[in-house]
């Protein structure tokens, strides 16, 4: 039988570190929920000790995709559900107040091991971080029998004192030893050398599951994390489109297809349904705001697109010649022609369901609501159209204001206007009309001039769901609040400015939200 690789989804917890990515509860669970289809071994759900908030949204997971296999997966067992906590009692018992509700409860706790972080960040000496990591992985496993440890920065850490901790760590009762090249800074040969290491001189590591943790600081975190386990890595941490701190983790679509393409040279397996690859990539750009680029590995716009002659006419004699992977096997079939303006509500439910989303009755009216006004305007509604309106429909948190009429007047007579209407959640209406630098810049300030939520705008952009002169519009826009942090918001609407509008008024809507309930939690993700 071949090994198996355990696929560690860190995307909750490391991914949602990338500035403006900051989830809502609902999208958190709805991406654990897609996690447990794709079948994941480990869902790393937040860290519960950031905020109240944090915490509950991984007792959510917990109790509501941590108790039962996912409907469809075809696994007799949910996930493992973690919680990631410091080497502090404070964190730990906070995380298993989170995950204990889970069937198979896995709590992580890390502290540094480099002479860097231990001389500047922790400012302690290596006896007491020895000291430290022997007390507090105990106490983690007198409460939880999964323990995962990881040394920080263990990529710059002395091997000899890495050999030690890690003993301790196994002698304390940790399960699991993940080994993070916390600021990405290793080659594929050291890193392949460092698990060789650790195989080779930690006594009783032959009890415990190797685990490996790459960033991608100079682009190598896939090959590290391949490097990692070609040495004996048994787990690897990693998240949908490799999203995290700085340039990110080690991407679950990269690493998963490497093994899965070059089975034979790896000889190892994961349990991953790699068909639901895209689906994933697609749901996590859209809840996080962070767009794939076009050109990423496996899940990026252009990865089975073949534009010259030569190619083309190679692949039309046999798909092979030009295609490691095929389109299907990651769920990148091309767009179907689903529904139109005369499909009624249960052909929409049905067709969710197809498509892996499990919606209450509320979720599909708001679905079936904007279906309805695109079907419209649009003659044919496509799948990809559908994740587009289904993500868009997510109800927000707090929304403050939402929009209720949009007027706007542009070209190349007169100053570009805009007329807005919002309306507050406590039912007021309030209009406001500007003049702008184009139409988007018009309504934008008109919006500004209604929400005092004192934001810049960074980042917007807008591209096509699907082709087409009638295509849905989809925007993202990032915008920087007054103490700094980043928020993001998409829409999607036939009408470019109306999904202009309602990208940037979801982005202040999480300032306004976020003010209200989130005011520690910056301080607990400078971790
Ligand atoms: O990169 C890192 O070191 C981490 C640890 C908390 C595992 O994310
Ligand atoms: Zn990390």
């Amino acid at each position: 039988m071949q090994d198996l690789v355990r696929i560690f989804d860190t995307t909750l917890r490391d991914g949602e570190q990338s500035p403006g990515a900051t989830m809502t509860s609902t999208e958190k669970l709805d991406v654990a929920r897609a996690l447990a289809r794709l079948r994941v071994d480990v869902i790393e759900a937040g860290f519960p000790a950031a905020s109240p908030d944090d915490l509950a949204a991984v007792r959510a997971i917990a109790e509501q995709v941590g108790c039962a296999p996912a409907p469809g997966s075809g696994l007799t067992e949910p996930p493992i559900i973690c919680g990631l906590a410091r080497a502090a009692k404070g964190d730990i018992d906070k995380a298993w107040e989170a995950v204990s509700a889970a069937k198979r409860p896995r709590i992580h706790t890390f502290l540094a091991t480099s002479e860097l972080h231990m001389l500047h960040k922790l400012r302690m000496s290596r006896a007491e971080v020895l000291a430290r990591v022997t007390e507090m992985v105990a106490y983690a496993r007198s409460l939880c029998a999964d323990v995962e440890f990881s040394p920080e920065d263990a990529g710059r850490s002395d091997p000899a004192f890495l050999y030690e901790v890690l003993e301790a760590a196994i002698k304390s009762g940790a399960t699991t030893l993940n080994i993070p090249d916390t600021v990405g800074y290793t080659t594929p040969a050291e890193f392949g050398a460092l698990i060789a290491g650790i195989k080779a001189n930690v006594p009783g590591i032959e009890n415990a599951i190797i685990s490996v943790h790459c960033h991608d600081d100079l682009g190598l975190a896939t090959a590290n994390t391949l490097a990692g386990i070609a040495a004996g890595a048994r787990q690897a941490e990693v998240t949908i489109n490799g999203i995290g701190e700085r340039a990110g983790n080690s991407s679950l679509e990269e690493v998963v297809m490497a093994l899965h393409t070059r089975a034979p040279l790896f000889a190892v397996g994961t349990r991953i349904d790699t068909t639901q690859l895209t689906r994933l990539s697609k749901l996590v750009s859209s809840v996080t705001g962070m767009a794939v680029q076009a050109n990423k590995a496996v899940v990026g716009a252009n990865a089975f697109a073949h534009e010259s002659g030569i190619h083309q006419d190679g692949l039309l004699k046999h798909q092979a010649t030009y295609e490691i992977m095929k389109p299907e096997t990651v769920g990148a079939s091309h767009t179907a022609l689903v529904l139109g303006k005369h499909s009624g509500r249960a052909a929409l439910a049905v067709r969710l369901t197809a498509l892996g989303y499990t919606l209450d009755n509320a979720a599909v009216d708001r679905v079936f609501a904007r279906f309805k006004t695109v079907a419209d305007r649009r003659k044919h509604i496509t799948d990809a159209d559908l994740e587009a309106l289904v993500q868009d429909g997510l109800p927000e948190i707090g929304e403050a204001y939402a929009l209720d009429a949009l007027h706007v007047g542009c070209g190349t007579m007169g100053m570009p206007t805009a007329t807005v209407r919002l309306r507050s959640k406590e039912g007021d209406i309030r209009v406001q009309a500007s003049v702008g630098t184009g139409p988007v810049d018009a309504a934008y300030k008109a919006v500004d001039a209604i929400v005092d939520a004192r934001a810049s705008l960074l980042e917007y952009s807008v591209r096509s769901v699907t082709e087409g002169i009638d295509a849905l519009g989809h925007v993202t826009v990032r915008v920087r609040d007054q103490r700094g942090r980043v928020f993001h918001g998409s829409g999607a609407d036939p009408d470019i400015i109306v999904a202009s509008v309602q990208a940037y008024l979801r982005a202040l809507n999480r300032i306004t939200a976020t003010l209200q309930t989130q005011g520690d939690r910056d301080a607990a993700h400078a971790v």
